[in-house]
């Protein structure tokens, strides 16, 4: 493989205020170089486009001068990830411009600070990627249509269910859902249901009371406690034990959960939402997932279409997949040749976004020349897409389905007349396809 050599972007944190000789030690040895700033931030680094750079907003002690200008330094800064550091033990802050800082800093830390803690707060905001909806990259009518329910959706309060085929981004729209919140500043808590030892998970969730069960000996905060005010994101939700569900049901019903171990209701305002890429119905049918919690969950439907259906998009997120791998990475590749071009659009992408990701990145690292070509995406002419009958079919099906609901005005009974299907069969296809029929009036 071939390399070029660029220069390496350093770490910069430019600390307004005074860090201890300690905290200044351990930035230093955790490879941060340590600015400590009055003025213009950006001059006073030196800062190189390609810098890391993290600003920390030091409030020990800060009387309400130095908080206006600290406030105003990081309002000109906004673009760049930020930490309030602030007086231990104390949360009640009634300062205006004090907790006006803490709400746009991207962390808050309480003294004394643990020094692992400050190092690694740092880190975490740095390697925190992006996920607000411009981070959804695409511009077909399919995902534009997605780009609308995101924000029709986004501030209100309900449930969302959001269905699609592995890899097409359902994490992705969560956490768009959840930073076009008014949550926004609040947690924003991923559980992944297959990935909890069905024995933990009631524990996971909702946590326990000390003494619950052998091994319990401190209480604990579940999941959804420590989302307080946030989101909670059920990933996998078709994986979650009956029992769990029931008191799922319970949170979105009542507002309230039981610790395990305990009777006493514990009130969370939590937003929940769920991913699946199994169809929950056939789910219900074999008795593995209760009907009146899907009912609960899919009050609003987000379908993130596959991405044999999103046209030019794969050729959009190609290109965008190759400039973020090379602005990170010294590579060759700049481009794609007309035969890599032809054959990202001929390939029928069973993974999706995630599939499309790795095979440009592989390439990108494996190419070399400055233009990736069909054998660096392992892709050819073998590969190209191979539609199944059952794609084909439910193409047609939607296709039908959202012609006549147009045609009829999203009359559900007119719409079932002209296809000569039954209303339930139309609520049914419409369900599956990520249609509610009412927008269509
Ligand atoms: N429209 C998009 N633009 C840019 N990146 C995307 C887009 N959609 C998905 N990705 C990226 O593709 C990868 C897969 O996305 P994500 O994890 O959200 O998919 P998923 O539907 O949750 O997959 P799974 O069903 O396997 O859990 C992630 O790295 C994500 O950032
Ligand atoms: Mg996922």
């Amino acid at each position: 493989m071939a390399t070029v050599n660029a220069p390496t972007a350093q770490r910069c944190a430019i600390w307004f205020g005074l860090p201890t000789p300690r905290e200044q030690a351990l930035l230093a040895a955790g490879g941060w170089h340590l600015r400590i700033a009055g003025g213009d931030a950006r001059r006073q680094v030196g800062m190189r486009g390609d810098d890391v750079v993290v600003l920390v907003a030091d409030l020990r002690g800060a009387d309400a001068a130095r908080l206006a200008t600290l406030e105003a330094l990081l309002l000109e800064h906004a673009d760049l990830p930020s930490i309030a550091l602030v007086d231990g033990g104390d949360d009640a802050d009634d300062d205006a411009v004090h907790g006006r800082i803490r709400a746009t800093c991207g962390r808050v830390l309480h003294a004394p600070i643990d020094p692992d803690t400050l190092g690694s707060a740092l880190g975490d905001l740095v390697a925190r990627p992006r996920r607000d909806i411009d981070s959804i990259g695409g511009r077909s009518p399919a995902m534009l249509g997605v780009r609308a329910m995101l924000h029709r959706y986004a501030d209100v309060d309900l449930p969302v269910l959001i269905t699609g085929e592995s890899g097409t981004g359902k994490e992705l729209a969560a956490h768009a859902l959840h930073e076009l919140s008014r949550r926004r500043e609040r947690p924003f808590v991923a559980v992944n249901c297959g990935a909890i030892a069905p024995t933990l998970v009631q524990s996971e969730l909702f946590g326990h009371e000390r003494g619950a069960f052998t091994g319990a000996t401190v209480r604990r905060m579940g999941l959804f406690e420590s989302a307080d005010g946030g989101t909670v994101f059920l990933d996998e939700i078709g994986d979650l034990p009956l029992e769990a569900q029931t008191n799922l049901l319970r949170v979105l019903q009542e507002g309230t959960l039981e610790r395990v171990g305990s009777h006493r209701p514990v009130r969370v305002d939590v937003r929940v939402l769920a991913a699946t890429h199994v169809d929950l119905d056939a789910a219900i049918a074999r008795g593995r997932f209760r009907e009146d919690l899907y009912y609960r969950l899919d009050v609003l439907r987000l379908r993130l279409p596959p991405l044999r259906e999103r046209g030019d998009d794969v050729d959009l997120l190609a290109r965008q997949f190759l400039d973020d791998f090379r602005s990170h990475h010294p590579v060759q590749a700049r481009g794609f040749s007309a035969a890599a071009r032809q054959c990202l659009r001929a390939h029928a992408w069973p993974g999706n976004v995630r599939e499309l990701l790795n095979r440009v990145r592989r390439a990108a690292v494996v190419a070399e020349h400055a233009l990736i070509e069909p054998g660096d995406l392992q892709l050819d002419a073998a590969t190209a897409r191979v539609v199944a009958l059952d794609d084909h079919r439910d193409r047609t099906d939607r296709d039908a389905l959202l012609a006549a609901l147009h045609a009829t005005g999203g009359n559900v009974s007119a719409c079932a007349q002209r296809l000569r299907i039954s209303r339930m069969t139309v609520y049914r296809l419409c369900r599956k396809h990520g249609i509610a029929p009412d927008t269509l009036r």
